[in-house]
This record gives C-alpha cells, structure tokens and sequence, in this order.
C-alpha cells in the first residue's frame, strides 16, 4: 500500500507537536538545554526505550522474516552509556511490565514508525547538543549520534518495508493505532518529572 509512512505521518503529527512541548525540544534546539534537563531527557528515554526494545526485538526475531531483522534496535545501550557520562543516578521508578504488545505484523510496523523516524530528528538534535555550552565537557552524545547508522537510509528502507507488508486497509488501521499508542507512552512517560533516588 503506497504513502503508508504520509498516512501514519498525518495522524500523528500533532502527537509529534505535542511530544516535543514536554521533551525539550526547544531547549534542545536553541542550545540551551541544562544538565538536569538533558539528565531528565535521557533517564525518561531509558524508561521508554527499556520497554519498548525488548518487544519489537523479540517479535522481530521469532518472525523469521529476514527483510525485518534489519530494524532490530540497540538504542537502549547507547542511552544507558550517556547516563553513565552523566553520572545519572537511579531513576525513583522503573516500569515494572511493559505496557508495550505487539502481536502482529502491522502493530510492528506502526511502533517501528515512531522508533524509526525517532532517529531522524537524532542527527539534528546531536549538533545542537555539541553546542550546547552547559554540555561543553560532554564528548559523546551516543543515543542521538547513532554512530554508523545512516539514518536517511535506513528511513527509506523502512519506508519500503512498510509498503510492502501493508496491504489493506485493515492492517493501515492496526499500524495507525500502534503508532498512536506508541506516542502516547512516549507522550505519558515524559510529561512529568522524574525523580531520583538520592545517594
Ligand atoms: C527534541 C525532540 C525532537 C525533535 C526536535 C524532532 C525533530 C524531528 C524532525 C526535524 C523530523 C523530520 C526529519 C526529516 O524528515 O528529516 C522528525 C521526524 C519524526 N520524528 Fe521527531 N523530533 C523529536 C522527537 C521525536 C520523538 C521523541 C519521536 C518519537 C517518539 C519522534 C518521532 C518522529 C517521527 C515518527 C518522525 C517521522 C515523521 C515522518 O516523516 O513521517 N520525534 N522529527
């Protein structure tokens, strides 16, 4: 089904407005995110990506489909490295179930959506970070940096995945929803503080 990514993108456009509003996308941008944010930014993105992850690599892997292996993803580690930069401390709260299910070939494809085209706005958000002066002594930005990913790429393979395994409208509504629901939790997980467990 051609313009799958146009039609999810619709959809979920002003879920993508609304994300960037409470994940410091302005500060981000004009190079003036401070540490405790950036530390707020990546903690909540370890909740996120922690329980998002494991499901789309595990149902990725027992399709067997080869042509989907490609979209397995690692951010997880790279996250969990620049905490370590930051000297993060413990998150107060972790989730405990993930409220993430994928039992279809469509709901993979409209949570990969909102995963893939994640990295797209990496590539922009690690050059303001590099100019960002409270960040100055901070070398690495290994989530958004996604070294040896071309992201313009693998974007656009995903886009021809996403052609080919949705074919019907029934399965357009099943991808729709899960990259809803995906913005959603990204949505729910960063609109509050989080706090920390103080050493
Ligand atoms: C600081 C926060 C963010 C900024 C500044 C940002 C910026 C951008 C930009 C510039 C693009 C267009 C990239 C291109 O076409 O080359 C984009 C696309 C996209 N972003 Fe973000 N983004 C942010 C956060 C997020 C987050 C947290 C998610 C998901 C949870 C997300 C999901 C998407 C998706 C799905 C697209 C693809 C839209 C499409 O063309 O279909 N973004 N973003």
């Amino acid at each position: 089904m051609s313009q799958i990514l146009g039609h999810l993108k619709s959809i979920t456009q002003p879920s993508h407005d609304r994300l960037e509003t409470v994940s410091f996308a302005h500060e981000i941008m004009s190079q003036k995110i401070t540490r405790p944010q950036y530390l707020q930014l990546l903690a909540k993105t370890e909740i996120l990506y922690q329980a998002i992850e494991p499901v789309v690599n595990q149902f990725i892997k027992e399709s067997k489909i080869d042509k989907i292996s490609p979209f397995i993803s690692n951010r997880l580690a790279d996250v969990k490295k620049d905490l370590k930069l930051l000297n993060g401390k413990q998150p107060a709260y972790i989730l405990q179930d993930s409220p993430v299910r994928i039992h279809a070939l469509p709901a993979l494809i409209g949570t990969l959506y909102v995963l893939e085209g994640a990295r797209l706005g990496g590539k922009v958000i690690v050059r303001a970070l590099q100019k960002n002066t409270e960040l100055a002594d901070i070398k690495d930005f290994h989530f958004y940096e996604q070294a040896g990913i071309d992201t313009r790429q693998r974007w656009l393979n995903f886009r021809n995945l996403a052609e080919e395994m949705i074919t019907d409208s029934a399965a357009v509504e099943v991808a729709a929803r899960a990259a809803q629901k995906t913005f959603d939790f990204f949505y729910k997980i960063h609109r509050k503080p989080l706090s920390f467990i103080e050493e």
